[in-house]
């Protein structure tokens, strides 16, 4: 695992987005692995700066998110949807139907999974996917003790994600209890995986990232396995690492 120490949030952010960036230079058709949560807002507030005065298109782009909900609707504001025409897809030039995240309202979802994962595949797989890490080490809503063989599958999240997510909503009691995910087996399939970690809360997730165990009580360790995975993290977030 390739490892760039960063300062702080900021530097992080703009690290992730200069690796999207060459992505997109690389390739205008490029595949782009999304995330929501608190950690990659900074990043796609850059990309957003860079598309307004580099004019990086993202008309060839197509992206796909990890996770969504169960049971909110897309336009809920707290729903992933939501977040990310809020956070990016409103602000560059992506067509809509480009950008695909699972649905948490379909009927079938066991369905939705399988279609999900084949839409991936068929569209020749992910070349570059951004991650968050939970302070459990969860990737994607991947909680520990999810099998490394996982594809995309209804989740029951750990109370403590329901807790750390409780801030965006109203309450607790709001916080759905079940999501759509990406499994661990489908985001290793990604070409390349760009993992961010910003803040002290982080460090104890990254210490046993990077030297733990690979175990599926640790769900990011699985990174370990693949041969293409750049951490960005800040000082805080490798604190005990050194
Ligand atoms: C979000 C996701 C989650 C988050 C993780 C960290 O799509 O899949 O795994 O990346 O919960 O969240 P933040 O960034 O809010 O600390």
């Amino acid at each position: 695992m390739r490892v760039i120490e960063v300062d702080n949030y900021d530097e992080m952010s703009e690290k992730a987005a200069e690796l999207i960036l060459e992505k997109i230079k690389e390739n205008k058709h490029a595949n782009l692995g999304l995330a929501t949560g608190g950690t990659p807002v900074g990043t796609y507030r850059c990309l957003i700066k860079d598309h307004t005065e580099n004019k990086t298109s993202y008309k060839n782009v197509q992206t796909f998110n990890l996770d969504e909900y169960i049971g909110i609707d897309p336009d809920n504001p707290n729903s992933y949807h939501s977040y990310m025409k809020a956070n990016l897809f409103d602000h560059i030039d992506i067509p809509a139907a480009q950008t695909h995240i699972p649905n948490g309202n379909a009927e079938d979802l066991a369905i939705e999974c399988l279609r999900y994962d084949k839409m991936i595949e068929e569209k020749g797989g992910i070349d570059l996917q951004l991650l968050g890490i939970g302070t459990n080490g969860h990737i994607g809503f991947n909680e520990p003790g999810t099998p490394f063989a996982s594809h995309t599958h209804v989740v029951e999240l750990a109370q403590s994600t329901r807790e750390a997510n409780a801030r965006y909503f109203n309450s607790l009691d709001e916080v759905p209890t079940h999501a759509l995910t990406m499994g661990i087996s489908s985001i290793l399939a990604s070409k390349g995986i760009v993992l961010l970690a910003s803040g002290e809360m982080k460090a104890d997730a990254i210490y046993e990232l990077l030297y733990g165990k690979i175990d599926e009580e640790m769900p990011a360790s699985a990174l370990r396995k693949h041969s293409n995975v750049t951490l960005i993290a800040d000082k805080d977030a490798l604190k005990k690492v050194k």
